[in-house]
């Protein structure tokens, strides 16, 4: 593997992308046995108050059967510049797993190109919301350049495994990104909550009508949409890049997988019984909005807006990470077991300088839990409830309340003692379990 001077392999993939190169991945290095590349999204234009919310099918991803190990993704722009909050407002990216037929060729017997996600089966994450809704495997927004995403040892997201694949369909890979231009706009603040009345929108981007009482959201603020600008602004137009940095490691009997849920606070169960017995229906909303609190309100310390769901994990296991995603007004977010103890507390961090990373009045990261692996044991079936909490000093429209959880089924001595290669490990086992 090279090991190369990483600003300068930096400058050489810049290089080849002003040239127009589509090469537009390269490793950087190997360290032990883990694997690093940078990858970058096909480039997207933005002038200031417009919005892109994008995607793209069949991205740079690693081949093979592998395990990931960290996600990382931010803004650039063409020299490779690390763009800021209150530049490139950066909503979410999200990467969603498919199987891409492999008869969906580039164009149909009458000449016409055939869309994109033509003959793709979504793969979705481990749950819990409904259908497709929140089924991402990796996703951050504005949080992303100070949030830990690494998974430790010897724990792995598995992806590439042939045995998976149906046959006639190969694995890929689309990401979804929704990024607004805040450049010279009248509210900064108001254009990343998607505030209807800056955007001047009457209907959705599937052209159904807008509530009256919809005050912001996705709803208002999807791709093309133009957010208000300055009296007398117009800026020109710049051509910016995701930029992802994944590491993995090749698959190996050693790695225990770990299973991806996303707990949605604005999920409410609903149980219906039918003939065929009970059945359940996640009901994702996926944002919400905050109220202020009321005016008459003396102490702003009170001004906390809460809000709960509780729902069952069918399969529990071993939390080895979590993390919330909040919106701008996130004071944090809690998960709670059925007995109330602490499962993982999350809390955004806010900026306070001009730099990107740290811009002033944004979550630029989140702090994340790693628990011991085995301290904390989810039970299949147990109730979790998720409590996620914001300021509302301001009312706040578009906000989430996401946890995104990694359970291992089984702790390592436990998977090993399962896996067929390792029985020398079993003996091992078996020795200190009978001392
Ligand atoms: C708002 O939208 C309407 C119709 O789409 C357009 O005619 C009008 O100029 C827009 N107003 C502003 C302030 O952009
Ligand atoms: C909410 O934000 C206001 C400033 O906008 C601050 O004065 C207040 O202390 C905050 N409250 C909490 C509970 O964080």
């Amino acid at each position: 593997m090279w090991f190369v001077h990483r600003d300068l392999v930096f400058s050489l993939a810049i290089f080849m992308l002003l040239l127009g190169i589509s090469c537009s991945s390269f490793l950087v290095k190997t360290e032990n046995k883990i694997k690093l590349a940078v990858f970058f999204t096909p480039k997207f234009e933005l002038e200031p108050g417009s919005v892109i919310e994008k995607d793209y099918y069949n991205i740079d991803f690693p081949k093979g059967h592998i395990a990931i190990k960290s996600f990382n993704a931010e803004v650039v722009d063409e020299a490779g510049n690390s763009i800021p909050l209150h530049e490139t407002y950066l909503h979410h990216w999200v990467v969603n797993r498919y199987y891409q037929s492999k008869h969906a060729t580039q164009t149909r017997h009458d000449g016409q190109n055939i869309p994109e996600n033509y003959g793709n089966v979504m793969v979705r994450n481990n749950g819990i919301c409904q259908e497709n809704t929140i089924g991402q495997y990796f996703g951050l927004g504005s949080e992303t350049r100070g949030t830990r995403t690494d998974i430790p040892d010897p724990f792995g997201i598995e992806i590439g495994n042939p045995e998976e694949v149906p046959e006639g369909f190969e694995e890929k890979w689309m990401i979804n990104i929704h990024a607004i231009d805040t450049r010279d706009v009248e509210d900064k603040l108001g254009c990343s909550e998607c505030r209807c009345n800056l955007y001047n929108v009457t209907v959705d981007e599937y052209w159904r009508a807008i509530r009256p009482n919809y005050k912001g959201g996705l709803l208002c603020c999807y791709d093309d949409t133009h957010c208000k600008l300055k009296e007398g602004f117009e800026g020109p137009k710049r051509s910016l890049y995701l930029k992802y940095t994944i590491k993995w490691v090749d698959w190996d009997d050693f790695i225990v997988p770990v299973k991806i849920y996303i707990i949605d606070v604005t999920d409410t169960l609903k149980l219906s019984n039918d003939p065929k017995g009970l059945n359940s229906y996640h009901d994702c909303q996926v944002e919400y909005q905050v109220e202020s609190c009321s005016t008459n309100q003396k102490d702003e310390n009170d001004c906390v807006h809460v809000k709960r769901t509780s729902l069952p994990l069918e399969t529990g296991g071993y939390v080895i990470y979590g993390v919330t995603h909040q919106h701008l007004g996130g004071i944090g977010s809690t998960l709670y077991g059925q007995d109330g103890r602490v499962i993982c507390s999350s809390i955004p961090s806010y900026g306070n300088g001009n730099e990107a990373g740290n811009e002033a009045g944004y979550i630029v990261g989140m702090s994340t839990c790693y628990p011991q692996p085995g301290s904390i044991k989810i039970i299949n079936g147990e109730i979790l409830t998720l409590e996620s909490n914001y300021n509302n000093t301001k009312e706040h429209t578009g906000v989430m309340g996401l946890f995104y959880l990694l359970v291992a089924e089984e702790l390592p001595y436990q998977y090993f003692r399962h896996s067929t290669r390792s029985s020398f490990l079993m003996d091992v086992n078996n020795i200190l379990l009978d001392n």
